[in-house]
């Protein structure tokens, strides 16, 4: 059997270095040379624990990586994993994937084997039925169904976990009608992922299991944060041990309930919006959601609050960044609640120094001179009139007085609260804890 994999990005790449390391055949397609190249050389574009080792087993063995499209065309099913971002009205961008699906069509219209088109990029409901099903068979003279099948297959990987939850997800989600195809698909996953729930349901049920699962976490998020803001004002009070004590309740359950400066990352931000925008036009006001997602903005702002509230006016004042990917083991900085906190402090002219462990290269091409970078903790916090704590990087954990010795004014804002037990020698402030 021959797999095609369409887009390699975080999702794309992650599924291809794993399927290509268990034996498949694959061919890994992206529209970027210079990535197909990189990538050719067993070399990851981006930073993911596991992946480069995995994508280099798989290039031993049957995989092949190209912008050449014409390669997908003796493919029994092919994944499209091509980004889906968001528009500045929260809608999402379909461009890449309806240019994704209109070249696969040129390109399996010879195809005798009739494959299994399967949609992993995240739509919103409607997409495969209204927009992707009738390129597909206006371009290929094909039915769905009969001669190609089309089926809604939503990705839950986490970054930084990438390669983990690819090779072990918590269920596999098959959108489409109940044909041969589905349940060759489903004879594949059961196969590859035995014991894992196979939900077997229509596209757009599919479709929207992926918006109700990002909006979920993102509520938790908001909530969290919202509590952890109150503690804040409550002294003595800490979110952790309500955080705790709330998630071992099976009812609510442990994860996402680690309040910080609100949520980021290139997906939950961009799907909670879309999926409000998506409510709006079907008719239905999204209240929580608007309310999930205002309230995550305002965490950025209680942030810069709490500078503020420390250094006073912020103009020509030296604030130090730690962190800057969305969430430590990535180098991921789309979205990331960093990004915005660093861009409201240069609006308020503040000289803005930043560290990251893994991310830096990205922030630099996006700031270039706007910023300093420091390439160790003690040096971005060197002159420095307050830090500001973002990502929990493993490092952070082991910041000491040391670190802090040659800072013009000895203030910490630590938004994860990493170093609250810690007794250093500093004005502490923590997102979550009452003072
Ligand atoms: N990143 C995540 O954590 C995650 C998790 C679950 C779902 N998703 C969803 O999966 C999709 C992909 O996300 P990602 O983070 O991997 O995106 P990404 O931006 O990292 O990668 C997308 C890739 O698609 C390529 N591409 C664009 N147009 C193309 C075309 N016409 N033909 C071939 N390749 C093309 C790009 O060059 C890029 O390499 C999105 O819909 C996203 O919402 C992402």
């Amino acid at each position: 059997m021959k797999i095609g994999i369409v887009g390699l990005g975080f999702v794309g790449l992650s599924l291809t270095s794993v399927l290509a390391s268990k034996g498949y055949d694959i061919v890994g397609i992206d529209v970027d040379k210079e990535k197909c190249n990189k990538i050719s050389n067993g070399i990851s574009p981006f930073f993911e624990p596991g992946l480069e080792k995995a994508l280099k087993n798989g290039l031993k063995k049957k995989l092949a990586i190209s912008e050449d499209f014409s390669l997908i065309q003796n493919c029994d099913m092919i994944f499209v994993t091509v980004g889906t971002p968001q528009k500045s009205d929260g809608s999402i961008e379909l461009s890449m994937i309806k240019k994704a699906v209109l070249t696969i069509s040129k390109n399996i219209l010879k195809n005798k084997k009739n494959p299994i088109i399967f949609i992993k990029s995240t739509v919103i409901p409607g997409t495969l039925q209204n927009i992707i099903l009738p390129i597909l068979e206006k371009n290929t003279g094909k039915k769905a169904g009969k001669e190609f099948g089309l089926l809604s297959n939503p990705e839950f990987l986490q970054e930084s976990t990438a390669i983990k939850d690819t090779k072990f997800p918590h269920a596999v989600v098959l959108g489409g009608d109940e044909t041969k195809f589905m349940k060759k698909a489903k004879r594949f996953f059961s196969k590859i992922h035995p014991n894992v729930p196979i939900i077997e349901t229509n596209h757009q049920t599919a479709e929207m299991i992926k918006y109700a699962n990002n909006s979920f976490l993102a509520t938790k998020i908001s909530f969290i944060n919202q509590l952890a803001n109150i503690c804040q004002n409550i002294p003595g009070a800490n979110i952790d041990d309500i955080a705790q004590t709330i998630g071992l309740d099976p009812r609510i359950g442990k994860l996402f309930l680690n309040a910080g400066p609100g949520y980021g990352g290139s997906c939950l931000p961009k799907d909670v919006k879309a999926i409000m925008n998506f409510s709006s036009k079907v008719g239905v006001t999204p209240l929580l959601l608007n309310a999930v997602d205002r309230s995550n903005q305002k965490q950025i702002e209680s942030i810069i609050d709490l500078v503020e509230k420390n250094c006073g006016n912020l103009k020509g004042k030296n604030i130090s960044i730690l962190g800057l990917a969305f969430k430590p083991k990535t180098d991921d900085i789309r979205d990331s609640i960093s990004i915005k906190v660093i861009e409201k402090l240069l609006k308020k002219h503040a000289r803005v120094t930043v560290h990251d462990p893994m991310a830096m290269k990205n922030v630099k091409r996006k700031f270039k001179e706007r910023i300093k970078y420091a390439n160790s903790i003690s040096e971005v916090l060197k002159d420095s009139h307050c830090g500001v704590l973002m990502t929990a990087w493993p490092e952070y954990h082991n910041i000491k007085n040391s670190n802090l010795k040659n800072m013009k004014k000895r203030i910490l804002i630590d938004s994860r609260r990493i170093l609250k037990n810690k007794k250093l020698d500093c004005v502490y402030h923590a997102i979550g804890v009452g003072n």
